[in-house]
């Protein structure tokens, strides 16, 4: 399996429409390649996991590097990890419920375990999402 967790900066108009078109396009691709992931907006910044086998997940985070809805991609882990920690979904908004705290605790202990800039960014956009 691989895992990759990356932060980005949002060029999606501030509407939870234009982050639902993103989820729901997301949903039917990486059910295809067996993605599954996480993804947290704050309104200025994304936060995304994405999981799955090396394949599915090469093609996935092709496809989302060039999207023009974000820019400024910067990954912070891209790893062969042995299980999934995000959960079964292709696809879900990390604040679309209780459901998606376990996901959303995991990523908020990496990034205080990671002593760089970009943790401490990924921490803040988790943070905003959340409150
Ligand atoms: C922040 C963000 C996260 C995205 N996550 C995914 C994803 O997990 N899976 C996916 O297929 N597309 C995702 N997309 C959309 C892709 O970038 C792309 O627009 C979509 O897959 C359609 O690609 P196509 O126009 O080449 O068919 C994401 C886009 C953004 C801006």
């Amino acid at each position: 399996m691989r895992r990759i967790i990356y932060t980005s900066r949002s060029l999606i108009d501030g509407s939870l429409a234009a982050l639902d078109a993103i989820v729901a396009e997301s949903i039917a691709w990486n059910t295809e390649v067996g993605v599954t992931g996480m993804l947290w907006w704050d309104g200025r910044n994304f936060a995304q996991v994405i999981e799955g086998e090396h394949d599915g997940v090469a093609v996935t985070i092709d496809r989302i590097r060039g999207d023009r809805r974000h820019r400024d991609m910067d990954v912070l882990f891209d790893r062969v990890v042995l299980t999934r920690q995000f959960g079964d979904w292709a696809m879900r908004r990390a604040d679309d419920g209780v459901e998606s705290t376990p996901g959303t605790t995991f990523l908020l202990g990496f990034a205080l375990g990671e002593p760089t800039p970009s943790a401490k960014r990924l921490y803040d956009i988790i943070i905003a999402t959340e409150s």
